[in-house]
């Protein structure tokens, strides 16, 4: 189905489909003209497949990233194949929440205990510093940071000294009260009016998760003005439908895709006394209950990170190459990121080892599930602090960061669950966005 898949192909598919009806209905001829060029089109993808098996490794040559190869799509594989993956699939949830206990021992996992980089001071020599939400992690932080043991590291949120302006994310103190009441939470948000607001459905949510689930959407005021000029209004305590409306004032980055990190990783910054949080993108609508989603995801499968994984690719490479394509993203930035990673170890994804330690290297993070552990909490830091330094394409530090914290701490699990992209369709209803065709799409 056209609708399920990811927004900027919806509407390429779409508009192409258009386009094609329109000439077949006008000029026969057409017909043959287009049997002509897929067939042209089709062995060119054959070539291009080859080459690309043969070249990984070598994407900023500049024979990948030209616009005009990007449009013959040859990274993509056959329309029919990838229409399977869009359909969701069957997650049986427990019936009610009723009866729904946290397993005994299930937080047993890998135990120390993580404090927060929240100031830095200007160094001496140093008259250019100018203080950052993300803080001035050295090489050398950042590579003490991967180890799973009692530390103090950067994870957002750093202030300058006294007298500095503030780094940004500001939220009124009513709003931190009550977020520091929070013990589960489902968040969200819109940053630059990127999207619409999507209302979780009201009657897949049982009453218990409405009373004991906080459901917070994260806006700024620019898309507060917006949703309310159409009609869409926070109510005196400041909730529309299910969600409770926070304003963030002062974004800290320019780039709206970067500042809607803040929320998807630091969910355990912002939620202090929270034990669990999900994470929805704005592009869907949650359409299961919040208690169900953490028992079928963490606590049955022991897990204490649960991510799905992307529903086509599964290699960096082909990722890289795909955000170029798409023109996702600054080039040049994509590769100085990637070639950082070559060269701390980032390998290829291996489809036929059985030992392979997760099931992709590329997730769909559009929807996150995670128990506020320390190792959990410092995964969450450390790919926060990754997009910080590099670009806010998150898919493409995903991997590196978790085979590099798997590598640096042997004997210390991070359990993680990587599970089929089919499930997330199955309880969050996919929208496209609503600056689709005069941006980027932010935010994912
Ligand atoms: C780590 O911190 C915890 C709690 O603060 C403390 O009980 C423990 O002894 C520390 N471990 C080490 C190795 O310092
Ligand atoms: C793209 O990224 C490079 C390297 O990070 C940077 O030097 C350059 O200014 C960026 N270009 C734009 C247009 O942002
Ligand atoms: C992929 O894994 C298989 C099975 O473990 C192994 O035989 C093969 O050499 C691996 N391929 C690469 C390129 O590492």
């Amino acid at each position: 189905m056209a609708f399920y898949r990811l927004g900027g192909e919806w509407s390429r598919s779409r508009r192409w489909r258009r386009f094609a009806r329109v000439w077949m209905q006008r000029c026969p001829l057409w017909i043959f003209s287009l049997c002509l060029l897929s067939l042209i089109y089709f062995s060119f993808f054959g070539i291009k497949v080859q080459f690309h098996g043969l070249r990984h490794g070598q994407v900023n040559q500049g024979i990948f990233s030209s616009n005009e190869i990007g449009e013959l799509e040859f990274s993509r594989p056959p329309r029919a194949k990838s229409r399977k993956h869009h359909v969701p699939c069957e997650v049986r949830f427990l019936e009610s929440v009723d009866d729904l206990v946290e397993p005994e021992n299930y937080m047993k996992f890998v135990q120390f205990s993580l404090t927060y980089i929240t100031k830095e001071e200007i160094p001496d020599e140093n008259n250019i510093f100018k203080p950052q939400f993300g803080g001035h992690q050295t090489l050398k932080q950042r590579e003490n940071s991967y180890y799973a043991r009692n530390q103090t590291l950067h994870c957002g949120f750093v202030k300058g000294p006294e007298g500095f302006p503030s780094t940004g994310f500001d939220l009124h103190e009513k709003d931190k009260e009550y977020m520091a009441t929070c013990k589960v939470v489902v968040s969200s948000c819109i940053f630059g009016s990127s999207d619409f607001l999507r209302r979780p459905t009201k009657s897949k949510i049982h009453t218990y998760s409405k009373k004991n689930v906080c459901l917070v959407m994260f806006l700024d005021e620019l898309t507060l003005a917006k949703l309310s000029s159409e009609g869409q209004i926070p109510d005196d305590n400041g909730y529309i439908g299910l969600w409770r409306i926070i304003v963030v004032k002062n974004l800290p980055y320019a780039d709206m895709r970067k500042t809607g990190k803040i929320p998807k990783f630091l969910s355990h910054r912002l939620f202090q006394s929270a034990r669990y949080s999900i994470w929805i993108d704005s592009k869907m609508r949650l359409q299961a209950d919040p208690l169900l989603i953490l028992e079928y995801f963490l606590w049955r499968k022991r897990s204490e990170y649960a991510i799905s994984n992307h529903y086509d690719r599964h290699c960096v490479w082909e990722e890289v190459l795909q955000n170029k394509r798409l023109n996702k993203y600054n080039h040049s930035a994509i590769d100085e990121q990637f070639r950082f990673y070559q060269s701390d170890g980032l390998m290829k994804f291996n489809e036929s080892d059985p030992s392979s330690p997760l099931p992709s290297y590329v997730p769909e993070g559009s929807f996150i599930v995670r128990a506020h552990t320390p190792m959990s909490n410092l995964f969450s830091c450390l790919w926060f602090n990754e997009v910080n330094q590099f670009t806010s394409r998150d898919q493409l530090s995903f991997a590196y960061t978790f085979l590099k914290l798997r590598r640096m701490n042997p004997g210390k699990s991070f359990f993680l669950n990587m599970f089929k992209d089919c499930e997330r369709r199955a309880i969050a209803k996919l929208f496209h966005h609503r600056t689709e065709d005069s941006h980027p799409p932010p935010a994912s």
